[in-house]
């Protein structure tokens, strides 16, 4: 286990498992369909890899950038979309995925841009949901884990741009952010 981390709080066979679930659940659900998912970078690159990887339908790949995370552990309330999809959308059915939900912002401000091109769809997907620390109602439509309210890294999430590669989900040791 990395030296930074006090609990696993999901292992990696777990994570896996859960995935191939999710993609096979969507495979059903979105059988027939022109299905693209939208993954949210960085921190949703590798559950929306994997994720699409365990569907056994066709799906497309887009990327978009939104933040509201600075470098530390709560967001600054506004999110900025600094990367916007490529391809054109409208018509598609639109998997929207993130490494997390926490407020509920990211996904609100995403969707509400994604709502102006026209797909036929839209559905949020998000690896972990801190239910508790919703700002505004906001549910995910498919979630990987509900996880209790605590920072979390590994499998995508960062602290500070680390962490990322971890293969499992889990909490800090609090004198990591007292370093910086
Ligand atoms: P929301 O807009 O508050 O729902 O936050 C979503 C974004 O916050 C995610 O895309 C993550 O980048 C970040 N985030 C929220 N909680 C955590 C966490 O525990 N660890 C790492 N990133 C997090
Ligand atoms: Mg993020």
């Amino acid at each position: 286990m990395n030296e930074d981390i006090r609990d696993i709080l999901i292992e990696e066979e777990q994570i896996q498992k859960r995935v191939k679930e999710l993609g096979k659940q969507l495979s059903e659900e979105y059988a027939g369909k022109r299905v693209i998912i939208v993954c949210l970078l960085k921190g949703a690159v590798y559950f929306a890899c994997d994720l699409s990887r365990a569907m056994s339908i066709p799906v497309r790949m887009e990327f978009m950038v939104a933040s509201s995370y600075g470098d530390g552990t709560t967001t600054s309330g506004s999110v900025a979309v600094r990367l916007d999809v490529h391809d054109d959308i409208a018509g598609m059915h639109v998997l929207l995925v993130d490494d997390i939900i926490d407020t509920g912002l990211t996904f609100e401000r995403v969707k509400t841009l994604l709502e102006t091109k026209k797909p036929a769809s839209i559905k949020t997907v998000a690896m972990c949901d801190k239910k508790d620390r919703r700002q505004n109602g906001l549910d995910a439509d498919y979630v990987g884990f509900t996880i209790p309210d605590e920072f979390v890294v590994g499998y995508g999430l960062d602290y500070a741009g680390d962490y990322r590669n971890l293969p499992y989900i889990g909490v800090l040791k609090p004198n990591v952010y007292a370093r910086t």
